[in-house]
This record gives structure tokens, sequence and C-alpha cells, in this order.
């Protein structure tokens, strides 16, 4: 989603803020634009579509400076279009700014300065914020940041120039990051440590109604009254996923990510699993025995992939823990007030740690006096230091816009947090070390699995021109079916299904024909028997079947038209390893479709807006 990146320093800013604007490309954007400033003149270049547009904007009218803001839109409020894309400029074209997020009263605002006279150039909701700064400016910029914002109803990032301060850049921040940077040439500001990477050497984040001043080598953070906080810098690389951003040899990160799944498991299990106590160990829960054994539920809140994740979850902490668990959208969560006793546990799931729907629920569940837990992969992250403790997935950046190892790793630290809770309750010490050494040889199974890249590419051919697909599953695997489903409508844009098996009958059945592959999951386990009846019925009415089944397993072979064999591991394991051949399928379409597969059309990686 929307990034953000300002520079001021010794060097050319707009090389400086076009790098730092790619390593945000990830995050999913429609325009993108840059302004800087030399003198009191300001020279902006603004584009819609890709960065590759940008920069040959930029290279045919150069934009000179060694200061100046730069930002990735994704859009809201108006189209993608040059007009709407950040920078914007105030009345008097003395301000500029970028933006991240949403200014829900922009309405009421636009309204009342088109009473004053004001002449609108954009349909965005930043623009309004532009003209407010610009009204209260008389030669103080952070004042009339500061005074713009206390009527600002929504969320924001914000970076702000003004031609009469060349060298300043303010920010300020309410529920979008921001994050300033320190390096040998200068100081930064912007969306996401990852894009100062090779620039600042220490970062330090802006906490929400902080604002921020930044000027050549010299940077202060200001509270709401504008009185300096002193915050230590911390090193660049505590915050950086481990490992490059980069995609090898793969041909697409979400190809690389995929394949990186074997290592990425390992890693959210290494250190974690004690064989003295038979029981999983996690360092940063924060929790006291007595706070463990109080709690007696738990709900799982999170958005898109890791939702499906928390469905899982919800399965693993019933059979293993022996909790009530129940799984919310985070989006519904926040408005909702459902009734829940002060001992219940909520877990915030999420890859990027900034999603701002997630985010909203914690925030909330916090409020209502829970303790708050996040599964998280981005260090250091909003939703990672607003929850009372956590634990990180380590699975390092992810970088294509469909999750992939994220969800696998979150579902295995799932099933550790399940072992860790139910070795507090019910499970014996044996049934503890079971499931330690099921989780060990997880890694394995996923390298065998990834075997079926092949026989998962020759399906992917035969199924291409499909225009709805159905994914089936019980159980554990109906979450997995859900998310099979969710990576083929991301990145191929064919409508696509999960359902629990057993429900078709009750609906979706009237879907199936010849041109509808329903793709099933049905490794061996206690509900094989029945997904098979579930199969008959599909099989009968004509459409074709798609089995991620048992290897060898000669009765799926029998009955369905394509299989894709992966290696048996026990149910609770089953949605990480059909995850693979599920994320090769939606690749491999997509690839037939022409689909960009890292950047699919209108979606972001971080959704920081509501
Ligand atoms: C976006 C991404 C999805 C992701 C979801 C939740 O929609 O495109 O891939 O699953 O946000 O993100 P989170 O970072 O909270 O896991």
């Amino acid at each position: 989603m929307c990034g953000i990146i300002g520079f001021t320093g010794r060097r050319e800013a707009s090389p400086v803020l076009l790098d730092g604007l790619r390593r945000l490309e990830y995050r999913g954007y429609d325009s993108a634009g840059l302004i800087t400033g030399t003198g009191n003149a300001f020279h902006l270049r603004k584009k819609a579509g890709r960065l590759a547009e940008l920069a040959k904007a930029v290279s045919a009218h150069p934009a000179p400076g060694c200061y100046g803001i730069s930002h990735t839109r994704w859009a809201t409020h108006g189209g993608a279009t040059d007009r709407n894309a950040h920078p914007h400029l105030d009345a008097s074209g003395r301000i500029a700014i970028v933006h991240n997020g949403v200014i829900e009263n922009y309405a009421t605002l636009k309204h009342q300065l088109r009473a004053d006279g004001v002449t609108f150039r954009s349909d965005t909701d930043t623009e309004v914020l532009a003209h407010l700064i610009g009204h209260y400016y008389h030669g103080d910029l952070v004042a009339a940041v500061r005074q713009a914002l206390a009527l600002v109803k929504g969320t924001y990032g914000v970076a702000v120039v003004s031609k009469d301060d060349p060298g300043l850049i303010v920010g300020a921040r309410l529920g979008s990051p921001l994050v300033i940077g320190v390096g040998d040439a200068g100081t930064y500001l912007a969306s996401d440590a990852n894009a100062l990477a090779g620039y600042a050497d220490k970062v330090v984040y802006l906490n929400d109604r902080q604002l921020c001043v930044l000027s050549g080598d010299e940077w202060e953070i200001r509270d709401q009254d504008l009185s300096p906080v002193a915050t230590p810098l911390r090193d660049i690389a505590h915050f950086l996923g481990e490992g490059d951003a980069e995609k090898g040899d793969f041909p697409h990160f979400m190809l690389k990510e995929i394949y990186e799944q074997p290592e990425t498991l390992a890693n959210a299990m290494r250190g974690r699993l004690v064989d003295a106590d038979s029981t999983a160990h996690f360092g940063g829960l924060n929790l006291s025995s007595q706070q463990l054994r109080q709690i007696d539920r738990v709900i799982l809140t999170a958005c898109g992939t890791s939702y499906h994740a928390g469905l899982v979850g919800e399965y693993l902490f019933e059979e293993l823990a022996r909790m009530p668990a129940e799984v919310e959208y985070a989006s519904e969560f926040r408005y909702r007030n459902p009734p829940i006793n002060r001992d219940t546990l909520v877990f915030a799931i999420t890859q990027s740690g900034e999603t701002a729907d997630t985010l909203a629920a914690l925030r909330e569940s916090k409020r209502m006096g829970h303790t708050t837990l996040a599964i998280c992969n981005a260090v250091g992250s909003s939703i990672a230091r607003e929850a009372c403790g956590g634990v990180y997935l380590h699975a390092g950046p992810e970088i294509g816009v469909a999750s992939t190892k994220a969800f696998t790793s979150q579902c295995a630290v799932l099933a550790m947090l399940a072992l860790y809770f139910g070795r507090t309750r019910h499970l014996s010490s044996l049934q503890g070390q079971r499931l330690i050494d099921e989780l060990r040889a997880l890694p394995d199974a996923l390298r065998k699995t990834l075997g079926c890249h092949e026989q998962v590419k020759r399906i992917a051919a035969k199924y291409a021109s499909a225009r709805n697909v159905l994914y089936l599953g019980r159980q554990y695997l109906y979450p997995a079916a859900l998310e099979g489903a969710l990576k083929l409508k991301e990145i191929s844009y064919i409508h696509a299904e999960g359902y629990p098996a057993a429900e078709m009958k009750h609906g979706p059945i009237a879907l199936v024909d010849e041109s509808t592959p329903s793709v099933f999951l049905v490794p061996r386990g206690n509900v094989f028997d029945k997904v098979m009846s579930n199969m008959q019925e599909i099989k009968a009415r004509g459409g074709p079947v798609i089995a991620v089944a048992s290897e060898g397993d000669e009765e799926v072979a029998a009955l369905a038209d394509d299989v894709i064999p992966v290696p048996d591991v026990p149910e609770y394991l089953q949605p990480i390893v059909v995850a693979i051949p599920l994320q090769l399928l939606a690749y491999e379409i997509a690839l037939l479709c022409g689909c960009d597969v890292d950047k699919p059309r209108n979606l972001a990686k971080s959704v920081t807006v509501e």
C-alpha cells in the first residue's frame, strides 16, 4: 500500500527517493510521485502507473536538489491518475505533502475550504490536508502541520516540505507507520525501515500523535504539544528482515518464497521446541504463570491470509489445548462489542504488523483490558510493538503480495502455541513429545512436497482457462481450501471459492459443470471416507476433480481426474503441507494467464487503511 520516502542531506535527493520507492513497490501501488527543492523552487514529478513511468519523467525532466519527499499511492479517494498522485500542493504552491492513510472527514473539510475560495486540483483526501496546512502556515511549518492535523479525523503518516524552508521535512503519524533514518549523507523519513537499507545505519520509529522535524543531519521528535521527546536510535539491522529482498535465480518473489518454506518453517521453530519439558517455549509472551493459568478462551483476529491461519489456529487450540477458540475478521471485530470475559487472550495474526484493521482490533482488545499477543513477521512493526507480547515468525521479508511463507509459519507458530497451552492443561509429556517430533519432521516433509511442482505445472496447463474453480476440504483442510481459493483469486483473477466439502450440496454444487474444476484436499485422515463421498457427488455431476492426496493413494487416483501427491503428516499439520501445491497451482495458472504474479492488480501487500 502507500509508501513514503523523504531525504534531506548532502547528496541529490531524487535518486535516493526513486531507489527507496522501488523497495516499497512490493507493497502494491498504482501511481508514484516526488518533489525536490533547490533554493526556493520546487520540482514536482508524478505519474500514474509503475515506478518506471516516474523514473522516465525524472530522467526527461530532472528534479534537482538535496531534499525531497516521495510517495507510492494505492488509490482510495479518486482514480489512479497523474493528477491524484502525491505529492499535493497547497493553494499557494509553497507547501507540498505526501500522505498515507485516510482522512475520514475530508468531505466536510473540503466543503469549508471551498467556501473559503480554495480550488481543488485532485479528487484526493490528501489535498485537503495540503490546503489546511497552507491555511495555517505563517512561516512556521511545524506549527501549521500541528494545527491542521488537529482538525483531521482518520489516519495519517505524512511528510511535508515548504519552499520557504529549504532542507526541512516535517513528519507526523497517527495509525500509519513512519520511521526516521540517520546515515552518512543526511536523514531520511520512511514508512518502512526496509526502504532505508543501505542508506541509514540507525533508525527510530515515531509513535502515534508524534511529529518529527528533519534538516540535514539534524532530527527531532516532538509530542502533540511540540515539546521534544528524547528517543534513542537503534541499529537498522534490528528492523530488517533476515536475508536480502532479492529474487536470486527465481523469476518471481512469490516462487522464491514458496521454495523457502522448508527453511522458514525451521526458522519459526528454531529454539522453541524443548525436549526436556516436552513443550514449546517462547521468549516474548510476557505472561506470568498466574495469567497463563487464568486464560480460559482465545480469540484470533486477523485479515486475509492471516485470517485463514487463524481458522487453522481455532482447530489447533480446540484439539491440542482443549481451549475454546474463536476467529474474527479484524475489520468486524473492531466494531463489534461482543461479551468477552476478562480471561480471554486475544491474538492478532499479521505478516506485516501494520494492517490497519488488525491494529485497531488489537487496540480495542487492549482497551477492554484483554491480554493481547501478536503473531507477526515484521520486526518492530506497529502491532509487534503495541501487543503485550508476541511471537515472531522469522520468515524473512515477504515481498510477493500473495502471502505464502508467512501463512505456513503462522500455522506452525499456532501449532506450537497450542502445544504450549495444551501442556499447561491436559497434554501428557508423551503426547507433548510426539507433537514435538511431528513438528520437527515438517521441514523435510515440505522439501518433499515441493517435488510436486512439475505435476502442478501440467495440471495448471490443463485448467488455466477455467473461469471458476472450487476448493474443497473438511476440518483442518477447510481453512486450507479457503486459502487455496484466495491464492488463485489474488494472482490469476479467476473466480474461486473455498468451501467445506460437505456443504457443497447445500448450494454451491449448482455451480458444478464440465468447465468448473474442483480442487479436493483429501490426504488420508479421519474424514477421508466422507470427503471421498463428497468427491463422488461432484464426479456424478460431471465436474473435473483435482485431488491433493497422500502419496500412492490408489483409491483417490481411481476417482480423480488429476492427483497431486503430498507426504503423509498428522492431520493438524496437513494445512501446512497442502498449502504448497495450492500456492504453486495459483502461481502456474497466473503465469499462463499472463498476470503480474508479484504485484497483482488492485492489491496491496500491507493494507494500512481501513
Ligand atoms: C493484504 C495482503 C494479504 C494479507 C492481508 C493481511 O490484503 O494482500 O496477502 O494476507 O493484507 O496482511 P497481514 O500483513 O496483516 O498479514
